[in-house]
């Protein structure tokens, strides 16, 4: 019996992945494994339509497949690759440039944000077409499911339309993808700014909680996160949204209930909160911080995983990509 597949990409934008990739993707990630044939790609090509250094992209590509690996995502399981090594996605990103409208792309927010944030001049085209290269990761493997993120969904909706009008032009090709957005996912936000999502792009780290960081920063960015100033350990998005973070973090983390450790916390101090707080996400952290360096440690093996996720990933988008060839008459 063949598993449904599963498709989600991830860019290597960092060394280090932070407490919100983990508990909004990752860990959801780990889970999907057993139920789907999961195909976990990292989107180096898509990384490079903003400012980037090569360097350290290469550096974060390799990070970033680690901390995957050493979370949890098992690559003889799952299919776990780099989007650069597998040509179809730049083939098939094109082939979706040319039956998408100019007017259907300028539409996308993510694109009008970020142009409007680098500018004119410092925004390329393939920050624009982008989400034809989304739509390309997609269906070349004809993913029955895709997690998104909420700031995805667009780019989702503009796939599916995307598989729908090349099959009704071409002849039916493409399997039109369900987007979901996993519900049990917990939302964490910034330590500093607990009204804003834990974000890698706040103008801060200081409220920044991140998988690579030494148990020492952990710590003391816990230690200062914001709280209030009336001194009760309960769960008050509204009114208190810096200690219902830092439940939230303790209660997805820890598996216990939220209301369970209002309990546990009635009467004591925010400081003791937040030292158990800092055990409880070291715990989590240290072993995937481990095992990600031994991974680094050993280029090798990374290498071998990798080049045959790649091919593994390329058997699949290469008999895809040749039917729609045939399709179009290349
Ligand atoms: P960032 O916001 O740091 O740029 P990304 O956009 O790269 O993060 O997020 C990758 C995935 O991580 C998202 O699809 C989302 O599921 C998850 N994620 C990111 N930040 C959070 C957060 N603060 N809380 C929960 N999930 C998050
Ligand atoms: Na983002």
């Amino acid at each position: 019996m063949t598993k449904p597949l599963l498709f989600s990409g991830m860019q290597p934008s960092s060394d280090s992945l932070h407490l919100g990739n983990y508990v909004g993707a990752l860990t959801n990630w780990v889970k999907m494994q057993d139920e789907f044939q999961a195909i976990y790609c990292v989107v180096n090509q898509h990384a490079i339509t903003t400012p980037f250094d090569p360097a350290d992209l290469a550096t974060r590509t390799r990070a970033t497949a680690a901390q995957y690996i050493a979370a949890g995502i098992d690559p003889e399981k799952s299919i776990l690759f780099v989007q650069s090594q597998v040509p179809a996605h730049a083939e098939l990103g094109w082939l979706m440039q040319c039956i998408t409208g100019f007017g259907e792309a300028s539409r996308m927010t993510q694109f009008k944000d970020k142009a409007q944030r680098h500018g004119t001049e410092g925004t390329n085209v393939g920050l624009f077409t982008y989400p034809m290269l989304m739509a390309a990761d997609i269906l070349l493997y004809n993913a029955a499911a895709v997690p998104v993120g909420e700031d995805q969904r667009q780019h989702l909706e503009l796939t599916r339309d995307l598989a729908n009008r090349f099959n009704s032009r071409f002849g039916e090709t493409f399997r039109v993808p369900e987007g979901f957005i996993p519900k049990e996912s917990a939302k964490v936000y910034d330590l500093q700014d607990p009204n804003s999502k834990m974000s890698k792009s706040a103008e801060s780290d200081a409220g920044l909680l991140r998988i690579m960081d030494d148990a020492k920063v952990t710590k003391k960015k816990i230690m200062r996160g914001v709280t209030d100033a009336d001194a009760e350990i309960r769960f008050d998005r509204e009114a208190k949204p810096g200690v219902s973070n830092l439940l939230t973090i303790y209660s997805v983390l820890s598996g216990q209930t939220i209301a369970s450790l209002e309990t546990e916390f009635a009467g004591r101090g925010y400081g003791d909160l937040k030292k158990e707080l800092a055990e409880v996400v070291e715990a989590t952290f240290t072993p995937i911080r481990e095992r990600t360096n031994e991974l680094l440690a050993d280029p090798a093996e990374l290498d071998r995983i990798l080049d045959r996720g790649a091919e593994r990933a390329g058997e699949i988008a290469e008999a895809t990509l040749a039917t729609v060839y045939e399709r179009i008459g290349f």
